[in-house]
């Protein structure tokens, strides 16, 4: 069949399994020519591993220089008679390829992370197939839905201000323009929902439940990923809905961490910069900033992607020569260093103050925030032939 860019409002309906395959082939090439991970993990679980930080870094800890052999949890949809399936389907499943070729393990498991069953599956994989222990688990589930564990009901997060309304725009990517909107303060009920489904508690569970397991390798890393964000965003984000998960997750961090003790382990969360990805489009409000950000960091030569921000969190940070793990006074791991600093912010602040519905697009780079969300459904990208047949038989998740 020949696949052609779907989407609805801010969601892509089709996604090209060629292009999804360049799109992870270009991130290979990138870390393996970027400096690479000194002494990283030889066994990795990633939660959450089709897309966004996720896939990066499994991409980077596989080919940046530790090497890793690696195991990928994600929920994802194969092709069906209602259509080709998600772009995280075939990421894993090219991601599974090239990795095994350069003789590492690569097991995916495609399905819900919040599922007791789920667990026990990677658990007796773990055991009985790879090596009996895990070095680092990176938690980078992004959702908007979770089952409560203890009933079974699905709890719904929200993404809203937090005491008093605010107005913000939101990119509509399929017609090309910014609609305002006005989000009115969460209720105490979708504001524990949000902290509920993206907060730290699933990561907490996982953690445990593999430590009881005996399957936490002496030295054991774990990590999860946060947005602060400037100060002009924090209505949306920092003190909104979102943010209070976010508080939430930078605790957990720190009882896992204490809890981890006794076998030299860590958790960290770290801090990343602000990036489109499927998660992140939804966010309302936060897309103007995102066009400014990304024009005023191209311009200073200071853009980063996903993997830019993995491969240097992993080779410069984490696993670094020296063995150190630079944090701030609250214990986080920064590496939204570059989209904070005062230079960037005020010519972002600049631009913002300019940006309406009739100029986000000289102003900011829509230009680049459309062809990333393309990007990352396997569209735009130059090597592809869009006008070809794509056999989806040949595409099979192992
Ligand atoms: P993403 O949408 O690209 O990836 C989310 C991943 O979670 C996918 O692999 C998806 O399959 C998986 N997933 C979702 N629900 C699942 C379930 N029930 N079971 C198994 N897998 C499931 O998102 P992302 O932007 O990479 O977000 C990852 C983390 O990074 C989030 O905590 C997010 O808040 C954080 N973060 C994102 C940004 C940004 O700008 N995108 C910035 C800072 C921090
Ligand atoms: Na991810």
């Amino acid at each position: 069949m020949i696949i052609h860019p779907v989407i609805k409002g801010q969601v892509a309906k089709s996604c090209h399994p060629v292009g999804c395959g360049q799109a992870v082939a270009e991130q290979i090439a990138y870390v393996s020519r970027a400096p690479q991970i000194a002494k990283g993990p030889r066994k990795v679980l990633v939660l959450g591993a089709s897309s966004g930080f996720g896939l990066a870094s499994r991409i980077s800890l596989a080919f940046g220089g530790a090497r890793a052999d690696t195991i990928g949890v994600a929920f994802e949809r194969g092709p069906s008679d209602k259509g080709v399936g998600s772009a995280g389907w075939y990421n894993l499943i090219h991601f599974s390829h090239m990795a095994r070729k350069e003789g590492l393990i690569a097991r995916n498991f495609v399905g819900d992370a919040f599922a007791p069953d789920m667990r026990a599956k990677v658990a007796d994989y773990i055991r009985n197939e790879f090596g009996g222990s895990v070095d680092l688990v990176v938690y980078s589930l992004a959702t908007g839905a979770r089952p409560d564990p203890e009933t079974g009901e699905l709890v719904r997060s929200t993404i809203k201000p937090i005491g008093t309304a605010t107005r913000g725009y939101t990119i509509n990517l399929e017609k090309d323009f910014l609609e305002e909107q006005c989000l009115e303060p969460a209720t105490d009920q979708e504001i524990k929902d949000t902290v509920k489904v993206m907060g730290g508690e699933d990561w907490q569970s996982w953690i445990s439940f593999l430590k009881g397991e005996g399957l936490l390798a002496e030295g054991f890393e774990t990590l999860a990923f946060s947005y602060i964000g400037p100060e002009r965003t924090y209505d949306i984000y920092h003190h909104g809905t979102l943010g209070r998960a976010k508080a939430d997750l930078h605790q957990t961090a720190d009882r896992i961490d204490a809890a981890l003790k006794a076998q030299k382990g860590q958790a960290h969360v770290v801090v990343c910069k602000a990036l489109v990805t499927k998660a992140s489009v939804f966010i309302p409000g936060l897309s103007p900033y995102l066009l400014a950000l990304f024009r005023v960091m191209k311009e200073m030569g200071l853009h980063e992607g996903c993997i830019e921000q993995m491969q240097r969190l992993y080779a410069d940070t984490l696993y670094r020569a020296d063995g150190t793990i630079p944090v701030d006074a609250e214990r986080l791991v920064r590496i939204d260093d570059r989209e904070q600093r005062a230079d960037v912010q005020e010519k972002v602040a600049a631009l913002l103050d300019k940006m309406t519905p009739e100029t986000f697009r000289s102003i900011g780079d829509y230009e680049g925030y459309k062809g990333d969300f393309m990007k990352l459904n396997g569209f735009g990208l130059e090597s592809v032939d869009y006008e070809a047949d794509v056999d989806l038989d040949r595409y099979r998740m192992e």
